[in-house]
This record gives C-alpha cells, sequence and structure tokens, in this order.
C-alpha cells in the first residue's frame, strides 16, 4: 500500500494483465468480455452504447472484505454517498450493514430512501443550507460535521427551533498533504475544508455550551484516491493528539470520524490495502476508547462499475480511436487526467497486437480523450471497449453536455442483470425548459 502509483509514462499492461488484476471480470473465448457472470456484449445488443453497468455481487464482495479487515475495532463504515449515489447501489450497501456519508438533502433523501436510517447517516459538505439542516435533523440525522463556526450557529439555530439536541462532530483540518491530485486533496490547510486544528478546542468548548447542540466528537477526511498509509498516519495521529487536548480541556468525545479516501489500483497494481488502514486506526485509537467512523467510496463501488462504448469510427490513419461515450458520461479523464482501463469486448480484438492510440469521445473540446498514446490492440467501427473502474465518480459527475443523454445503467449481480436507470430520451433533456412568450413577440429575421 506504500507503493506510489506508476508514473503515467509507465508502459501501459496488457488486457490480460488488466483481466487478471480484476477478480470480477474475466475473457471467455466466445462470449467476450463478463462481468461477473454477465457476457458484456448481451447488455449491448440489447441496450446499445453507452451504457454503464455495475455489479452487485463485486460491492457486496469489497463491503465484506472491509468489514472483515476493521473486525475487532469499533468501526462503523458509512458509505459516501457522492460516489454513486443510484438507490441500487445504495440497497446493496445498506443490505450490507453500512451507513451512509451525505453531503446534500438529495442525497440525504436518497439514502433514506434506499433503506438506510437516518440514524445511520453522517451529514458532511462545507456549505449545508439552512433547510438541508432542518430535514436533516428532523428526520433523526447520527451526526453532523461541523466545518465552521458560523455553521455551528445555523445548527444551534435549527435545533432548537426543532426542540432538539443536534449530534455534531467538528471536522479538523490536519494540514496533512496526502499526495493526490490537487483537485482532490482536502486535508491541506489551504482547502476551503474544515475548522483548522488550532481553533478546534476552542470551537468545541463553546459548541458545548450552545443550545441544540450536542458534540459527539471529530471528523476528519484528507483527500481521495490515496495509495499511502503515510498521510494516514499523520493525520490519525494529530486527530488522537485532538481527542486528548480535548479531552484535557474537560470536553467529552465520544467518536472519531476517520473520513475515506482508500485508492484503488487504476491500472494493474494493488490498490489501498483495507488491512493496512485497519493497522493504522488501531495503532492511532486503540487506546483511546472512542468509536470510530469512516466513509469510503471509491474504494468500495470504483472497481465495480464499467461503462461500455462502441467505436464509431477512427481516423488519422487509426491515430485515433473515436467512441460513442464522451467527457459528459465519464469525465475522470478531462477532469483529473485520470487513467482508466479501456478493453475491448471482443476476445478476438483483445488478443490482437498492440499500437498506441488516443481513444476520443465526440464532444467539440479536445479535453475529450479518454486516453493517449494507449497500448491497444487493433479497434475498427462498430467494435466495443468497456471504460474499467468507473463505478466511483462516473455516472455521479456526467452531465448531458452537447445535448447528449444521460446512458442507462444495468446492475448485475451473478448471472442476473436488469435496467436500473432507462437511457434519458432526447425529449426529457428539453421537458423542463420554456420559450418565454415575450421572446415571440420579438420579429424573426
Ligand atoms: N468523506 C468526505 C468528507 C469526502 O469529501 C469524500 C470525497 C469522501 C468521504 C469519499 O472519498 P473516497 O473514499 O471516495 O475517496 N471526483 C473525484 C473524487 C472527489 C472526492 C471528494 N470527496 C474523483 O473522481 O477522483
Amino acid at each position: 500500500m506504500d507503493a506510489h502509483p506508476p508514473a503515467d509514462d509507465a508502459a501501459d499492461p496488457t488486457v490480460a494483465d488488466l483481466i487478471a488484476a480484476r477478480p470480477s471480470l474475466a475473457m471467455h473465448p466466445m462470449d467476450g468480455l463478463v462481468f461477473e457472470d454477465v457476457p458484456l456484449n448481451a447488455i449491448a445488443d440489447a441496450l446499445g452504447t453507452p451504457v454503464w453497468v455495475y455489479g452487485a455481487g463485486t460491492i457486496r464482495r469489497r463491503l465484506a472484505a472491509l468489514h472483515t479487515a476493521v473486525a475487532g475495532l469499533p468501526v462503523h463504515v458509512h458509505y459516501a454517498v457522492k460516489a454513486n449515489d443510484h438507490l441500487a447501489v445504495l440497497r446493496v450497501m445498506a443490505a450490507g450493514g453500512a451507513g451512509a456519508d451525505v453531503v446534500s438533502a438529495g442525497e440525504f433523501l436518497r439514502a433514506r430512501r434506499a433503506g438506510i436510517a437516518a440514524a445511520d447517516i453522517v451529514f458532511s459538505g462545507v456549505g449545508k443550507t439552512a433547510d438541508e439542516l432542518r430535514l436533516a435533523i428532523g428526520a433523526g440525522v447520527g451526526q453532523i460535521n461541523v466545518e465552521s463556526a458560523a455553521e455551528l450557529a445555523m445548527i444551534s439555530a435549527v435545533a432548537s427551533g426543532l426542540g432538539r439536541a443536534a449530534p455534531v462532530a467538528l471536522r479538523i483540518n490536519p494540514d496533512v498533504d496526502a499526495g493526490t491530485h490537487a483537485k482532490i486533496t482536502t486535508g491541506r490547510a489551504d482547502n476551503k475544508f474544515g475548522i483548522a486544528y488550532d481553533d478546534a478546542v476552542a470551537l468545541y468548548t463553546h459548541a458545548a455550551t450552545l443550545p441544540g447542540i450536542a458534540p459527539v466528537g471529530i471528523a476528519l477526511h484528507i483527500g481521495s484516491q490515496i495509495l499511502s498509509l503515510a498521510p494516514y498516519r499523520d493525520a490519525y495521529a494529530r486527530a488522537a493528539e485532538m481527542v486528548r487536548a480535548l479531552r484535557a480541556a474537560g470536553q467529552s468525545v465520544s467518536r472519531v470520524d476517520c473520513g475515506g479516501g482508500l485508492g484503488i489500483g487504476y491500472r494493474d497494481g494493488p490498490g489501498a490495502s483495507p488491512a493496512a488502514f485497519a493497522g493504522a486506526l488501531r495503532a492511532a485509537f486503540g487506546g483511546l476508547d472512542v468509536e470510530l467512523m469512516i466513509e469510503p467510496g471509491r474504494w468500495l463501488v470504483g472497481p465495480a462499475g464499467l461503462l461500455l462504448a462502441s467505436v464509431v469510427l477512427t481516423k488519422a490513419r487509426e491515430k485515433f480511436v473515436v467512441i460513442d461515450a464522451a467527457m459528459n458520461d465519464l469525465v475522470r479523464p478531462a477532469m483529473y487526467d485520470a487513467w482508466h482501463a479501456i478493453v475491448p469486448l471482443g476476445a478476438g480484438n483483445a488478443a490482437g497486437p498492440v499500437r498506441p492510440v488516443d481513444v476520443v469521445g465526440p464532444v467539440c473540446e479536445s479535453g475529450d480523450t479518454f486516453a493517449r498514446g494507449r497500448a491497444l490492440p487493433a479497434l475498427a467501427a462498430g467494435d466495443r471497449v468497456a471504460l474499467l473502474d468507473a463505478g466511483a465518480y462516473g455516472a455521479v459527475m456526467s452531465s448531458t453536455y452537447n445535448a447528449r443523454p444521460l446512458a442507462p445503467i444495468v446492475l448485475v449481480d451473478g448471472a442476473r442483470w436488469a435496467v436500473v436507470r432507462a437511457r434519458q430520451t432526447l425529449e426529457e433533456l428539453w421537458a423542463a425548459e420554456r420559450i418565454p412568450d415575450f421572446l415571440d413577440d420579438t420579429p424573426r429575421r
């Protein structure tokens, strides 16, 4: 887990290596790429492309593995809904015993709708509105992670208005560099997140005097796609020190929310090890008599989702492979220079000799590029590919840019599969739009 991710120019893993590193995938000589027990071509034949595919069995297996790793520690898993907020995914989490970490009224209600109890929900986020707080506190939310003094005052007003005491944890900013992409690091002093470490004891002490506030502990989250234990060790040591400082100041602290951020192997290397992560939790908090919470998103669902696409055409002597999925579907490569594996669905395709190609989408931006100079077997119009590890921050970050409808979603569970979100129709794209009457007064040319 301490291994750093390979440099972007590291040699591309082969299709066989990519599949071997992913237990939910296999290449069958006849059926082609199979996810859990479903040939992906069957899904693409039925629904067309682009289409998202999630694996319920894969999610269940990963949640169980995480639970096994933390067994013996007083840890409760609160799945970070933002990574993949589909109701069916949330239902799998609920059935597996996870609570939820939410950042909006919408996520709160999605989690409730999927059967997660309000008491099992943590409300995080840097700009919760009074309406959102009223909804969550009124429903009996399990914990609110407070990001500022101003927010604490709002919670106090809303909760006392409702005649409730809101359980709050102060999110402290441990000023640790998680060493991830600048757009997803959150634990540095110059990020917008959390309360400055040096202000936390005073604010906690103040919180304990406010009506409608029941301070229960502290929270921290240092970033995402973390593959090294060192930043966790540093941040958790600071959190443990904070618990001791608060107790020394006479405050009671019963919970530490340790955040999420566990990374996955996007190439063929391993992701973060839950066992090693559990070791870091034990080392920092073992003797402290606190309940622990963790908020993983990506680690649970990232490898459990794929985006299927078809080759529209190749151009410039096959340097560019244009596919029918685009940055509006999966924005991670455009937004974070993220590397997603691309694997042909056909066994014949996958076995051919490789050459470097750029895999691009049809959107009118150069940034609509999934891979540059990627070593891939020959692909021709009509061939299908899967973009792997798209279960986290995939469909949730889609847009309809270029008037491209949202792609459908299929849930696979072993050998069964079902459409769990229909393809958006073109009419739905503009169904809520209106042309105001006064535009009709304007002379037409
Ligand atoms: N808890 C809090 C307070 C968070 O802000 C996040 C993620 C998580 C938990 C879950 O982190 P995870 O375990 O998934 O790393 N869109 C970016 C990732 C943004 C993460 C934002 N916060 C991406 O596609 O890489």
